[in-house]
Order: structure tokens, then sequence, then C-alpha cells
């Protein structure tokens, strides 16, 4: 049997069959379906994408996938070398692991080590106020997501200070305890799974200024950012960090996977004679011969097919279509990119909309408040007005 995410297994409703998908759209026995969700905002290219497929066949021909341990393969050495000249300054150095929750252990990891390599105790990491890096027990601990993490209590936070994205509070973080943190962990401009809060870029700008000054390594996790969601290829390209992760989109959503990318100083900082100064972590299927084949040809066609202009066409759509639209359950309409959120003041708001969503052909998956949309770039005017619609239909 099954065990689903996320669900009281005893009460959850039975999950749409999904018996075949392509484009845009998620075909039950009965239904058509436009994914508004991007299967967890990471199917970026549509589903069944020939180019992206063919891709996967052709390398599966060769072989799936061999460790990284002793031994290496062209696709990973063709994407380490692609995202060292595709990402920004000197982001060059690759990790690569299988989900995003990984990539951001490792990030923890190596900027911890970072410090214990040069013999400083520091031990501390800055976090945001309703953070989320995933549910591996250290990505949850730098987390600030009581609606995912409750069951676990504190989860060893109190070498973690969380703080709201404003000026002051950075400042203040970093006056009490800037020779105690080891890093500085943000999603940037975009809090996802945290309830879709969207924040200006001078906050970063800043943590950066400050993170140079007191040598504080400054992590961006794009796992949800990455490759446009945000109306920007990275938010790296505007405020450059020591380390960056990225996940979802990177395989354009086929497969698992996911990078911990290091500047060099980063990098440096754990090459030496000593044994003891490496780091010591390798997932059995990090560089999996098939996931980057796949990416390669990802980053393939959002270069050659220009995606940055087509999220900019979804931006001005949702833009247009959610202008002027209010409700007295509606707390804030937010919209940034490829993201809309529409929250509301009760959570009970939202309670039926899925089926509601479903019989009008859109998949939706609100969560808690927040009722959104993260649609595939390829979706069609016509397909983003209905998925819009839909969501605005609900409160008449
Ligand atoms: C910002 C962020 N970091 C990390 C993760 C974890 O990625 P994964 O689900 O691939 O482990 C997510 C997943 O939603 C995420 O949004």
């Amino acid at each position: 049997m099954i065990w689903y995410p996320y669900e009281q297994m005893k009460t959850m409703r039975q999950p749409y069959k999904i018996v075949d998908a392509k484009g845009v759209y998620l075909y039950t026995e009965d239904a058509r379906l436009i994914d508004s969700v991007s299967s967890w905002w990471c199917m970026i290219h549509g589903y069944k994408h020939p180019e992206l497929t063919r891709a996967v066949k052709e390398q599966a021909d060769r072989f799936s996938h061999v460790m990284l341990g002793g031994l290496t393969h062209e696709p990973v050495i063709r994407l380490s070398e692609k995202l060292q000249a595709y990402l920004p300054g000197d982001l060059d150095y690759c990790f690569f692991s299988d989900s995003g929750s990984v990539a951001v252990e490792v990030a923890l990891k190596m900027a911890l080590q970072f410090y214990t390599n040069r013999g400083s105790g520091r031990n501390m990491v800055l976090s945001l106020q309703h953070a989320y890096h995933g549910d591996t027990f250290k990505a949850m601990e730098v987390g600030d997501d009581e609606d995912y993490h409750f069951a676990f209590g504190d989860g060893g936070k109190k070498n973690v200070v969380h703080i709201p994205t404003e000026i002051w509070a950075l400042e203040d973080a970093f006056a009490k305890y800037h020779d105690r943190f080891y890093c500085f962990i943000v999603e940037p401009l975009l809090q996802g799974a945290g309830g879709m809060r969207m924040y200006d870029v001078a906050f970063l700008k800043r943590a950066r200024e400050l993170c140079d000054r007191y040598d504080v390594l400054l992590i961006f996790d794009e796992v949800a950012t990455g490759f446009g969601r945000t109306g920007n290829r990275f938010v790296a390209d505007l405020v450059c960090p020591d380390i960056l992760v990225l996940g979802k989109a990177l395989t354009g959503g086929y497969i698992g996977h996911a990078v911990t990318v290091a500047n060099r100083k980063v990098f440096e900082g754990f090459y030496s004679d000593d044994d003891r100064h490496a780091l010591m972590h390798g997932p059995t299927f990090m560089g999996n011969a098939l996931a980057c084949s796949v990416a390669l040809k990802s980053i393939e066609l959002f270069e050659k097919e220009n995606y940055m202009e087509k999220i900019r066409n979804i931006e001005a759509i949702t833009k247009r279509e959610m202008e002027g639209f209010e409700d007295p359950r509606v707390k804030e309409v937010r919209v940034m990119g490829g993201c809309v959120c529409v929250e509301v003041h009760d959570a009970a708001t939202l309670k039926g909309f899925q089926q509601f969503a479903y019989e009008r052909g859109v998949f939706s998956r609100p969560f808690l408040k927040y009722m959104y949309a993260m649609v595939p770039y390829v979706i069609g005017e016509e397909e983003l007005v209905r998925v819009l619609d839909t969501m605005k239909a609900w409160f008449l």
C-alpha cells in the first residue's frame, strides 16, 4: 500500500489517478486537467516533452547510472561545465544529490565544515521566519514552518535564529551573533511552502553586505525559485550567494535531482593536503546519468526557447487578470514571475476548492490559507486565464 505525503491516511481523499500527461495537461480516465501546480513546481516544460523524453531514452540506451565514487562520466562532466558557465559569479563547484532536501543538507554541512576546517567553533545558523528548506532533519531545523514540522518539537533549533524579512531584524541578528553564525540560509525573494511570501531584493543586498563584513556564508536555497519562477533566471543573478542550491526544475521535473554549487572561496576551504578537510558526503544517486542528460536538455530548451520571455508573459497576464480582484475573505493577492497566491483569512474558506477546480478542468492543491498557481512555463494564454478564472470563481 502507498503511504501518501502530508496526509492523514485514515481520512484522506482518494487521489486522482493519472493515466497520461502531455504539455500542461494531466489525464485521468475521464478528465483532462491543467496542472496549475507543475507537480510541486518542477515541471516547467510540461509533460512528455519530446526532446526531454528523447534525452532520457538515449542515455538509458547507453547506461542509466554509475556512482561517482571513483568513477565519472560524460553527462555529469558536461552538466557541471554547463552550470559553471551558466551560473553567476564564481559559483563553479557542483556537488550533486538526489533531492532538494539532501542538497540543502549538503549546503549546511559544507558551510559548517568550512569553518571547522579553519578551526573555528562557529555553530549558529541564521534563517528566516516561515522558512521551508525540506523535510530532512537539519533542513527542518533551519526551517520555521510549524504547519509541516509541528510533530517534531523544536528539533534542536537552539542554534538557529529565525528573523522576519526586515532589514532591521537582519542588522539586529548580525549585531548580536555575527561571530557565531556559520551561514545565513534563505529562500530568496519568494518563500514557497511557508506561504508564497514575497519580499524585496533590498533585504538580500543588505544580507550580502553583512555576510561579507562578518565573513558569514550566504546560502540561497533556489530549489523552488531557480530557473525563472520569480521572474529572474536565478535570484543569484541579482545578489550572488556563496552557496546556491538548485533542484526541482533542474531536470525539467523528469527525474529527482539537485545540486549544491559552491563558490571558489568555499571550495578552497576544503582544498588541502589534509584528508580530514574533505567533504564527507556521497549520495548513491548523485550525478545520475539520466538526470544529468535530461538537465542538460532542459537548460538548453530554457535558453533556446527564451523561457524568460514566457515567464514575463505569464506574470503580465496574471497581473492583468487578477487586477481589482477582491473579496472580504481574501487577505491578499500576490504575484511574482510565474507564481500567484491568493491568501485568505481563514483556511476553511478553501475547503472544497480542489474538487471545484477539478470540475472546471484544473488541478490545484491549495494548502492552509494559500490558494496558488505555479504553472508550467509552456502554458498558453487561454489555459492560464482558465486557471485564474477558476481561482476567482471560487469566491463568487
Ligand atoms: C525551497 C525548498 N527547498 C528545499 C525543498 C526540498 O526539496 P525536495 O522535495 O526535492 O527534497 C523544497 C521543496 O519544496 C523547497 O521548496
